[in-house]
């Protein structure tokens, strides 16, 4: 049988919610597809699928990024992150996921894994952020419910933990 190079399979190892994975996949699978399908990871939600809509937000080495404009085979020996893996061990949610519960922050849930990703990047790296600093996050993310007072509110909340060292 006549195998065409560009359809060749290949299997691509990489770290995956903190374990070592391999992926047997065809070149042009999305990782948003090969997350959802090969590891049932559903907190990968498929919105817009051209980058636009921030719901497919996964973090490859902890930078948040669209997995709809990934392909599987570039996070090869990369590092890459889930809404799966947030909360702790024993269900426990990670100060972010209980921010948003107390505030409200989410309605349906579509947009939420995403954001909680990108919004968990900025935390971690920038600490304790101003608001005009989380909508900027934000903008890349579209949320048809809350009206985003929640998540600012959740953001903020832990911005100010941080600060505070609470
Ligand atoms: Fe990837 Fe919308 S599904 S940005
Ligand atoms: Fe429904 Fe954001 S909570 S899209």
């Amino acid at each position: 049988m006549l195998v065409l190079e560009s359809n060749r399979r290949h299997a691509v190892t990489f770290t995956l919610n903190g374990e070592t994975v391999v992926a047997d996949v065809e070149p042009r699978l999305l990782l948003t597809d090969c997350l959802r399908h090969q590891f049932g990871l559903t907190g990968v939600h498929v919105g817009c699928e051209h980058g636009v809509c921030g719901a497919c937000t996964v973090r490859v080495n902890g930078r948040a990024l669209r997995g709809c404009l990934l392909l599987t085979v570039q996070v090869e020996g990369q590092s890459v992150e889930t809404v799966e893996h947030l909360c702790a061990v024993d269900g426990s949610l990670n100060d972010l996921q209980e921010a948003f519960r107390r505030h409200h922050a989410l309605q349906c849930g579509f947009c939420t894994p995403g954001i909680l990703l990108s919004l968990g990047q900025l935390l971690e790296e920038e600490g304790s952020v101003c608001e005009d600093r989380v909508r900027q996050v934000l903008a890349g993310h579209l949320c048809r419910c809350t009206g985003y007072q929640g998540i600012v509110a959740a953001a903020m909340e832990v911005a100010l933990a941080i600060k505070t060292g609470d």
